[in-house]
């Protein structure tokens, strides 16, 4: 298998080589608005005033159903730790190739898993992305963390829904839930308008927690267009997964997104994917199904598409 990023490093590129050249929807809309998603200040909703929790939850609800993303601030992930996660993971890309070949899995729910594209024998297009997976609850502090703050928000969700603040960690057995590490490291791309790092997809689960070192490249689909995400500093990127959409009965959309690269840098983005225990059973819930609009699914702890 040969990474992307071996392959910037082998010379000098002039052009995207054509197993790489996706082609674009003629038709696809990018918006050049400095379209902001919705920011939520996760300290206000686990320690405001009742007032400012209300207005927060409120917000939580909007964002959902609007955007299906937002960004939260005050999260309480230190700095520290997300760049220590940052930095650790581009000293694992910068290994030598057959380092890193130790970890290339063969199956989706191999602990830990490390390729390129998505599976290059059988994919027409390859993807200008390398990854790691790993499969990570609890083991780790950034997984704690990021579990802490998945959690606190999905108790924001149950009672932006009219439900119990428990509800969703409870019916979804949270607590032993599964929590999935993406890392995506895109190198930087001759021709970054005809290739891609990551096809459009929604995500798995029912929380995607988010975060990227100083280079954009995430673009979200709304309202017809794609929109361009431009973090805030120190922010958590944070979107609605198909299992959230499944159990909401449709309220909240798992929203369509995809990843592009740009010239100059590297981009690593570092995605927290926080799901129900793998094979349960996901379905709506019955507070919110009147009637229901979905079947129940199996979560199986992978995405549906070949693209993630
Ligand atoms: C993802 O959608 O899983 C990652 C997107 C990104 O790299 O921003
Ligand atoms: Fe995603």
């Amino acid at each position: 298998m040969l990474s992307v990023k071996g392959l910037v490093e082998s010379g000098t590129l002039k052009d995207v080589p054509s197993k790489y050249a996706y082609g674009r929807n003629p038709e696809e809309h990018i918006s050049l608005d400095e379209e902001r998603i919705p920011i939520i200040d996760f300290s206000l909703l686990t320690r405001g005033t009742p007032n400012q929790r209300f207005k927060v939850i409120r917000d939580i609800s909007n964002a959902c159903q609007e955007w299906g993303f937002f960004m939260v601030i005050n999260h309480g992930v230190p700095k520290k730790l997300r760049d220590e996660m940052i930095n650790s993971i581009e000293s694992f890309f910068d290994l030598a190739e057959e380092e890193k070949q130790e970890y290339a899995g063969k199956n989706s729910l191999d602990l830990i898993r490390y390729g390129a594209s998505f599976n290059v024998t059988i994919d027409k297009t390859l993807l200008w992305r390398d990854y790691l997976k790993i499969l990570v609850h609890p083991h780790f502090e950034y997984s704690k963390r990021t579990r802490e703050v998945a959690n606190e928000l999905l108790k924001g969700v149950s009672r932006s829904l009219g439900l119990e603040e428990n509800y969703i960690t409870k019916r979804m057995e949270v607590e032993v839930g599964s929590q999935m590490f993406v890392t995506n490291l895109y190198s930087p791309c001759p021709q970054p308008e005809i290739a891609m790092g990551l096809l459009h997809h929604s995500d798995y689960g029912l929380l995607t927690l988010l975060i990227q070192n100083h280079l954009g490249g995430l673009q979200v689909m709304h309202n017809g267009s794609w929109v361009p995400i431009n973090p805030l500093p120190d922010s958590i990127l944070i979107n609605i997964g198909d299992h959230m959409e499944i159990l909401t009965n449709g309220k909240y959309r798992s929203v369509v997104h995809r990843a592009v690269m740009n010239k100059e840098g590297t981009r690593i983005s570092i995605g927290t994917a926080h799901g129900p225990p793998l094979k349960s059973i996901v379905r709506p819930a019955p507070e919110l199904a009147n009637p229901a609009s979905y079947r129940g699914i199996k979560f199986r702890g992978v995405p549906r598409a070949s693209t993630e």
